[in-house]
This record gives structure tokens, sequence and C-alpha cells, in this order.
């Protein structure tokens, strides 16, 4: 797949199929994450990969910023969480830049994903402290996102056609609205 292709093909998957991911993709998952460009090459990230059913259990119940708003995950056979310690990149106008950092390496993570098959589903609503607790994350280190991986079940959830729904996940906004030429 080119790279538009996976860009045009992907879509956040929140229901999986049982099938484990073989550790050759992990590791190439994960390589796509490290050789992400970020602030002064400080590369502030650390990914948290864990495949324990018993703490994707626990992540599914408790991680969810409302109740257990995504409980989805507790099908994936892996959940990788993205956090980083603020400390190792930069703050600029206003901008904490281990977001920024962050998500280009998770985005590469899902993409790099995507091209063998595997789904993913970004998660920014996370109860950051429950979070921390369950997989041992020091005081000072950010959690930025959680995403299961796992290769998409044949059918849809319930779940995933109600957020589908929601967060009208199909739309995008025209170019016309957008993008501005020259000036705002
Ligand atoms: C910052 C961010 C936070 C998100 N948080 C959640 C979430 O907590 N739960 C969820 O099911 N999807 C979440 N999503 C996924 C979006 O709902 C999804 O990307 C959007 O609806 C577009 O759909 P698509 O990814 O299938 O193209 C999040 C996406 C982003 C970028």
């Amino acid at each position: 797949m080119s790279v538009l292709e996976i860009i045009k093909s992907r879509k956040s998957i929140r229901k999986y199929s049982s099938k484990e991911i073989e550790d050759e993709k992990l590791a190439t998952i994960l390589e796509a994450g490290r050789l992400a460009p970020s602030w002064k090459n400080k590369q502030c990230w650390k990914f948290i990969l864990v495949k324990n059913k018993e703490k994707i259990h626990q992540l599914a119940l408790k991680a969810g910023f409302i109740s257990k708003a995504n409980f989805f995950i507790k099908d994936a056979p892996v959940v990788i969480t993205v956090c980083a310690n603020p400390k190792d990149s930069g703050f600029m106008n206003g901008q904490h830049y281990y977001l920024v950092d962050s998500a280009i390496a998770f985005q590469q993570m899902m993409f790099a994903a995507w091209e063998m098959g595997i789904g993913s589903c970004w998660l920014g609503a996370f109860n950051e402290k429950n979070v921390k607790k369950i997989l041992q994350i020091p005081e000072n280190i950010k959690v930025v996102a959680l995403s299961p991986f796992g290769y998409p079940a044949e059918k849809n959830g319930l779940y995933a056609k109600a957020v589908k729904t929601f967060a009208g996940s199909k739309n995008r906004k025209s170019l016309d609205e957008i993008v501005r030429y020259e000036k705002w």
C-alpha cells in the first residue's frame, strides 16, 4: 500500500478478532514509532505495550474517562499506551511539544499497523490516574493516548456502530472549509 492508500483506507477499529499479533509485526509497529521526528530529536516518548489479558481487562474496565466508555478494548490482543516526559520536549508559544512528538509517533505506528492489516483506535478520553495506576507510570510522566491494536473483527460491534454515528466518523470537512490561501 502507498502512504496515500493507507491514509485513505484507515479507519478506527472498535471490534477486534481474537487473533494474536505476530511478534515481528509488533516490532515493526514499535519501530515506526521509534523513527518519528521530535522536538530537537529528544524522543520524549515511552511506548508501553500490554499483552497481558488481565491487564487489558483492567484497562477496559477502568481506563475510560466516563465509566466504561472504552470497554471495547477488552477483546484487543494488544494495547499500547504512549506517554512522555514533558521535560524532554519543548514548550513554545504556549504549546507543549511532547504532545506533538507523541502524536506523530503514535500515528506512524497506527499507519504501519494498518499496512499490515492491523487496526487501532486512538483513545483520548481516558482517566489518566487509573491508567497510571494500572501501568505503574511515574508521577512526572504524562499519558498522551492509548490504543488497542488487533486484527479487525469481521462484523462491527454495537459500540463501534454507536460511536460511528455520534462521532460521524466517515465525514470530513471539505477543503473549502479548512484551507485558506495566502491569508486567513
Ligand atoms: C485526540 C483523539 C481522541 C480520540 N478519543 C477517542 C476515544 O476516547 N474513544 C474512541 O472510541 N475514539 C476516539 N477517537 C477516534 C475518533 O473518534 C475518530 O478518529 C474519528 O471519529 C474519525 O474516525 P476514523 O478514525 O474512523 O477516521 C479519538 C481520536 C483522536 C484523534
